[in-house]
């Protein structure tokens, strides 16, 4: 088969103005909250990715493990030539064992973090020379009509989605994204995904809380990313971070704290932000099996394998 050594993308990312008017709305709610997609300019996957080599952060290390010893059962159900699609690709370290498992695959890897996704790219590409990939950034929570050649528009579509990332949705965004991808993957479409469970409350708070500081310098560069981008006027050491366990809505819930009174002027516009006044930066719903599946199937998908660690703590998920 004939090797391929480029990995090209396409770029669809929200515009600067696109993302201003994102920013001031997110900046009037109360409190006041920013979607997490933009918490991913080149520098902030950089800092997810300490995250996830953090000792408290075991999340990546455990769906990595899952996806080694289980790929070969779920690709099983999975029709070769099949066109596997990444929802939030990040780094791209996770889809090799299932390009490994299935038969003559496609590839396409969709992020938010162009140059992240360029550089994850290549590397994959460089790994599996014979799979054809192809980058799509943008913001997937977004509805998407995707760029696809005839060719790949005839292949049966698995949709991959790890890491949790469907726990940064809001419960009610979440059944609608699940039911997008329903129309998205087609009838005869699956759904591979990864789902954090709850824990105790003291393991949770650490790991979005790790003691070397990366998920604050995270969080705060969600305010430097708003002064390099969008020229904000705004002092992010004048907020401090905050990660809590909200167990009634079964999420952790990650906040700066404003140290005193102070202003972020964007566009002319001025927000002031009162002494302990919180901007959420981000939410991670847990669900259980039992919370995930009613969910799923809210959404018109039903569960055919899980495999879970040894703990019960995290599970993959195929869905039909
Ligand atoms: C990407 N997402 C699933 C991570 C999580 O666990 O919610 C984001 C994160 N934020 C801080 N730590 C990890």
């Amino acid at each position: 088969m004939a090797e391929i050594e480029t990995f090209s993308i396409i770029d669809l990312h929200p515009t600067p103005a696109d993302m201003a008017a994102v920013v001031l709305r997110g900046l009037e709610q109360r409190p006041r909250q920013l979607p997490a997609w933009l918490l991913y300019d080149q520098q902030g996957s950089l800092l997810f990715d300490e995250i996830c080599k953090q000792p408290e952060y075991t999340l990546k290390r455990t769906e990595l493990e899952l996806l080694q010893k289980h790929a070969n059962s779920f690709c099983a159900q999975i029709p070769a030539n099949s066109l596997v699609l990444e929802f939030g690709a990040g780094s791209a370290e996770k889809v090799g064992p299932l390009l490994q498992a299935l038969s003559n695959p496609a590839y396409i890897a969709l992020d938010i973090s162009a140059r992240h996704l360029q550089e994850a790219g290549k590397r994959l590409q460089a790994k599996f020379a014979s799979v054809p990939m192809q980058g799509i950034c943008a913001d997937y929570s977004r509805a998407l009509e995707l760029p696809l050649s005839a060719e790949w528009s005839q292949r049966l579509r698995l949709g991959f989605f790890p890491g949790s990332s469907l726990g940064n949705f809001e419960p009610a965004e979440a059944s609608a994204f699940l039911m997008r991808l329903k129309q998205l993957l087609g009838p005869n479409g699956a759904l591979l995904i990864g789902i954090d469970q709850p824990r105790p409350k003291a393991q949770l708070e650490a790991a979005y809380n790790d003691a070397a500081g990366f998920s604050a310098a995270f969080a705060r560069n969600l305010l430097l990313r708003l002064q390099r981008d969008l020229n904000a006027e705004v002092d992010p050491w004048g907020f401090s971070y905050k990660a809590e366990w909200q167990s009634e809505q079964q999420r952790i819930a990650m906040a700066l704290v404003s140290n005193g009174e102070q202003r972020l002027q964007l566009l002319g516009q001025e927000v002031i932000f009162k002494p302990g006044e919180i901007l959420i930066t981000e939410y991670s719903y847990k669900y259980s099996p039992k919370a995930f599946q009613s969910l799923a199937a809210s959404a018109g998908w039903s569960s055919q394998q899980r495999h879970c660690d040894a703990a019960d703590s995290y599970s993959l998920h195929l869905l039909v």
